[in-house]
C-alpha cells in the first residue's frame, strides 16, 4: 500500500507577514478507499490563488474561511480517477476539483453542498493538465468572462491591465490584443516590464515601483482608458478611475494590493470620474461562469493551438514546492500562472 503525502497547516500568519516556506508540515497518511458513490483522485498538478492567503491567517481572515492548525491546505488540483464507485466517474477520467495539497483525495462528485460548483470533468485535456489549472483553467476563465462579458471590449478600445505579469493578468491582456485593442500592462520591475512586452506582445508597460502611472497613463492613453482589468485595487485602481475614458469599464477582478490590510484602507478618491465620465465599475467571480465553462475552455484551447495564446505557467516542481509557489504570488518574483506539478 503507498503513502498519501500531505501538507498541513503548522502555524498561522498574521497581519503584513510575510509567506514563509514553514508554514505547513508533510505528513504521511495511508491512500484513503473511495466508499460508495465515491472515486479516487490522484493528483497531477495543483493551481494557486492569492485568496489562498486567506486560510493561513485564522481569526484575521476576513473573506474566507481559515483553516485549523493541523487541517489539510486547501487548494484547487488536476488529477485522474484511479478507483471509482461513482457512476459518472470512470477509471482515467481527468477532472479538476479541489483536491488539496496532497498525492490522493477522496472524491464524492456532489456539488450541492457547495456554495458554487467548482468540481470540472476535463472532457479533452490538453497536455500538460496544469493547464487546465491555468491558461485553459480557472485563471484563463477569469480573464475570458471579466474581459469579454463584463468589460466588453470592442476594437480599437485602450485597454489597461494592472498585475499584468501575474496570471489572469496575462492572458486577460492577450485575449485585449486578440480583440484589436490598444493594451497598457503594469506590472513591478523593469524585467517584468520587457516580459509582458516581449511575451505578451502588448503596447505599452508600466513599471508601477518606479515610474509614475498618473505620468504613464496620460502619455500612454492619451484618449482615456476605456477599460481597466483590475487585479490590485489601491493606488493603481486610483490611477485608473482619474484617466478613465467617457463610458469606460472597470473591472473588478481582485485587489491583491489592499485585501489583507487590517484595518481596511479607504477606497478610492477619484471615483467621482464615473459620474463624468458616464461609466461603470463592476465586479465579478468567476465560478458563477462555471456553467459556461465549457465555452471558454474551447475558445481558449482554440486560441492555444492557433499560438495565439501564449501560455504562462511557472511550473513549481513537486509537492514540497507548493509553499514556494503560493510565496511567489505575494512576493512577485516570477511572472505568469504558478502552478505546481507533483
Ligand atoms: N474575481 C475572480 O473570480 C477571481 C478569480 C481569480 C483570481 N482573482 C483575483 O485576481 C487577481 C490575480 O490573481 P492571480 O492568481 O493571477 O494572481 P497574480 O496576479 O499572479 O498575483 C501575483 C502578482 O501580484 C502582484 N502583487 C503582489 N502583491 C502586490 C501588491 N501588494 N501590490 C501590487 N501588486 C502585487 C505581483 O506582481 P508585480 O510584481 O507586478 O507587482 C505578483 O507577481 C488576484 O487579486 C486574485 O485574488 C479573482
Amino acid at each position: 500500500m503507498g503513502e498519501n503525502r500531505q501538507l498541513r497547516l503548522k502555524r498561522n500568519i498574521k497581519q503584513g507577514e510575510a509567506i514563509s516556506l514553514d508554514l505547513f508540515d508533510m505528513v504521511t497518511a495511508p491512500i484513503p478507499e473511495p466508499g460508495v458513490g465515491q472515486f479516487l483522485m490522484k493528483t497531477v498538478a495543483l493551481g494557486t490563488s492569492p485568496a489562498q492567503r486567506a486560510y493561513l491567517m485564522g481569526a484575521d481572515s476576513r473573506f474566507h474561511e481559515p483553516l485549523d492548525i493541523g487541517e489539510l491546505m486547501r487548494g484547487r488540483g488536476i488529477g485522474s480517477v484511479l478507483k471509482s464507485n461513482h457512476p459518472d466517474y470512470k477509471v482515467g477520467d481527468v477532472v479538476a476539483c479541489s483536491t488539496g495539497w496532497q498525492d490522493y483525495s477522496i472524491q464524492d462528485g456532489d456539488q450541492t453542498r457547495m456554495p458554487v460548483k467548482t468540481l470540472q470533468k476535463i472532457h479533452a485535456p490538453s497536455e500538460p493538465l496544469y493547464l487546465h489549472l491555468g491558461t485553459l483553467g480557472a485563471s484563463g476563465f477569469a480573464a475570458y468572462y471579466g474581459l469579454l462579458d463584463v468589460a466588453k471590449p470592442v476594437k480599437g478600445d485602450t485597454v489597461l491591465v494592472s498585475s499584468c505579469a501575474g496570471g489572469v493578468g496575462s492572458i486577460a491582456a492577450q485575449i485585449a490584443k486578440l480583440k484589436g485593442c490598444t493594451v497598457v500592462g503594469i506590472a513591478g520591475g523593469p524585467d517584468k516590464c520587457a516580459w509582458i512586452k516581449s511575451k505578451l506582445g502588448i503596447d505599452h508597460a508600466i513599471d508601477y515601483k518606479n515610474e509614475d502611472i498618473y505620468e504613464k497613463l496620460a502619455e500612454y492613453c492619451p484618449n482615456g482608458v476605456d477599460v481597466y482589468f483590475d487585479n490590485v485595487g489601491g493606488e493603481t485602481l486610483d490611477a485608473a478611475l482619474k484617466n478613465l475614458a467617457l463610458r469606460g469599464r472597470i473591472v473588478i477582478c481582485g485587489l491583491i494590493s489592499t485585501e489583507y490590510h487590517e484595518p481596511p484602507l479607504p477606497g478610492p478618491r477619484h471615483y467621482y470620474n464615473l459620474i463624468y465620465k458616464r461609466a461603470r465599475m463592476e465586479g465579478f467571480f468567476v465560478w458563477d461562469y462555471f456553467e459556461q465553462f465549457a465555452d471558454a475552455e474551447a475558445e481558449l484551447t482554440d486560441w492555444y493551438k492557433q499560438g495565439r495564446i501564449k501560455p504562462t505557467e511557472r511550473v513549481f516542481k513537486g509537492l514540497e514546492a507548493a509553499p514556494e509557489a503560493l510565496q511567489s504570488l505575494f512576493s512577485g518574483v516570477d511572472t505568469g500562472i504558478k502552478v505546481i506539478e507533483l
